[in-house]
């Protein structure tokens, strides 16, 4: 199978991996399972006081459309609120990397690691 080049690109270039300390009371952490392929992906954000993301890192243990779909959610979620970072969805992340039917669930991946790391954000602030 062909990989699209933005693909290829965020797979051999991955913008953002690293990870941040998880108990920070800034950072919020999102752990997603793909269950068809074993997939995992580890996605982090870092909120201002103003609820703007100012730094996001990810670590994906899986296909390269997984780990092209975690890099440039990163770059997508970095300086948008937490609110405007939620309204991001996967159909967005297959779309931009023109993702085949099979890896559509790559980019679900995306979202929910989105999701889960600012639903960890905000019940950490309660
Ligand atoms: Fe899991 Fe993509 S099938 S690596
Ligand atoms: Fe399973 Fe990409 S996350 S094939």
């Amino acid at each position: 199978m062909a990989y699209n080049d933005k693909v290829i690109d965020h797979y051999d270039n991955p913008r953002n991996v690293g990870s941040m300390d998880k108990d920070a009371e800034d950072v919020g952490t999102g752990m997603v399972g793909a269950p068809s392929c074993g997939d995992v992906m580890k996605l982090q954000i870092q909120v201002g006081e103003d609820g703007v993301i100012n730094d996001a890192k990810f670590k994906t243990f899986g296909c390269g459309s997984a780990i092209a779909s975690s890099s440039l959610v990163t770059e997508w979620i970095k300086g948008k609120t937490v609110d405007e970072a939620l309204q991001i969805k996967n159909k967005d992340v297959a779309e931009e990397l023109a993702l085949p039917p099979v890896k559509i669930h790559c980019s679900v991946l995306a979202e929910d690691a989105i999701k889960a790391a600012v639903a960890d954000y905000r019940k950490k602030q309660k």
